[in-house]
């Protein structure tokens, strides 16, 4: 019988997920279907072609329609989105099992089979969760039959192996793995340390010989969203305006052109704000590497990785002046690339 892979990187601010066939990125939000507004002609059009999101329902709450997708901040009003990570208690919470669920669904429409009867997923968890009882009730959550219906149509699948690493051991996989499973030597002998750079916490591991070890590693609960909305907030006083929403300056960066804009009348430049607010949270997050670390000395290469990478690249390479560091150039996708190869691997 022919095995699926199946890998997703579920983030504090983004899903990453692939199959053999697609990659998908979009937040870890979902919405109840109603909270997609339905009459105005803007909506009737968008949903006539790329809408941007998709209409699940999952056996864990058959009353509700939802959806979820890469649109969804644009088809749904930030009041009404749930935001699916928490640092409490999370695998045990409705909405970030049901995100788990569509993530399934999705990979699985790009398959005719109305059934996928043995699929591996692998995924990964902030390293401080690994060999925890999170870790146990995450898998055994997944490891089931989920059945799922996306945009009308059921879907049910199988997951029959699952396999959870550390996120940024991702990163890792991704430049020392090659497709046959074989490891390049700098894994195994050399001392590595990773900082992943993500939405809501900033991760530094380090490992040798595949092992992490954990008085070299630490998880800052700070990322780039607590960076766009410092960044809103300043925009906010300086501009005497309320509820400007950090979605805008998340897309500002991306853009790159640093420019929160609200609408077409309101746009507000935030270049200088941000290069501020940049350096403090280096500093900051230096201060914790050095003290965590306490010398630099042990390690033999450090890499950077995580989506926020985009943002803290220029300053971060400035200050820490380390000449052995390499940069993850799309950096958002690296663990999820390292995951894939695995699921890959194990499900040939
Ligand atoms: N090209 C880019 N330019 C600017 N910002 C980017 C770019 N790509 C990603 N980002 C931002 O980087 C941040 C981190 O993204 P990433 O997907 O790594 O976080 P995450 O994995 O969801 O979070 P965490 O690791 O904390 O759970 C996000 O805020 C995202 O918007
Ligand atoms: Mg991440």
């Amino acid at each position: 019988m022919t095995k699926t892979a199946f890998a997703f990187d579920l983030g504090n601010g983004y899903v990453k997920a692939m199959n053999s066939k697609r990659e998908v990125i979009a937040p870890s939000m979902i919405a109840r279907e109603s909270a997609v507004g339905s009459s105005s002609i803007f909506n009737i059009l968008k949903h006539s072609s790329n809408k941007g999101y998709e209409v699940f329902e999952s056996q864990l709450d058959d009353t509700t329609k939802y959806v979820w997708g890469e649109g969804i901040m644009e088809a749904v009003a930030p009041e009404s989105l749930i935001a699916t990570y928490t640092h409490n208690d999370r695998y045990t919470q409705k909405r970030f099992k049901l995100l788990c669920t569509f993530i399934l669904a999705e990979l699985a429409s790009d398959f005719t089979d109305e059934e996928l009867l043995d699929v591996v997923v692998v995924t990964g968890l902030p390293s401080q969760e690994i060999g925890t009882e999170d870790e146990r009730k995450f898998k055994e959550f997944l490891q089931q039959k989920h059945v799922v219906t996306r945009n009308g149509e059921q879907r049910m699948i199988n997951v029959t192996d699952v396999r959870i690493v550390e996120q940024p051991l991702g990163t890792l996989l991704k430049l020392y793995m090659n497709n046959k499973g074989q490891f390049h030597e700098e894994l195994l002998t050399s001392t590595l340390t990773l900082l992943d750079f993500g939405a809501g916490t900033t991760i530094m591991d380090t490992f040798k010989n595949f092992k992490r070890l954990p008085e070299k590693s630490e998880t800052f609960y700070e990322g780039m969203n607590d960076l766009h909305r410092t960044i809103a907030k300043e925009l906010e006083k300086q501009h005497n305006i309320k509820g400007l929403d950090p979605a805008y300056v998340d897309e500002g960066f991306r853009r790159g052109d640093c420019i929160a804009e609200v609408s077409d009348r309101k746009k507000y430049a935030f270049e200088g704000i941000a290069k501020r607010v940049i350096e403090d949270f280096v500093d900051k997050c230096l201060a914790e590497v050095d003290r965590t670390l306490t010398n630099r000395d042990s390690v033999d290469k450090f890499i950077i990785t995580g989506g926020g990478v985009n943002i803290v690249k220029d300053y971060f390479l400035e200050a820490f002046k380390e000449a052995n560091i390499t940069v993850i150039q799309d950096s958002q996708r690296a663990n999820l690339e390292g995951f894939y190869k695995l699921a890959s691997l194990l499900s040939q």
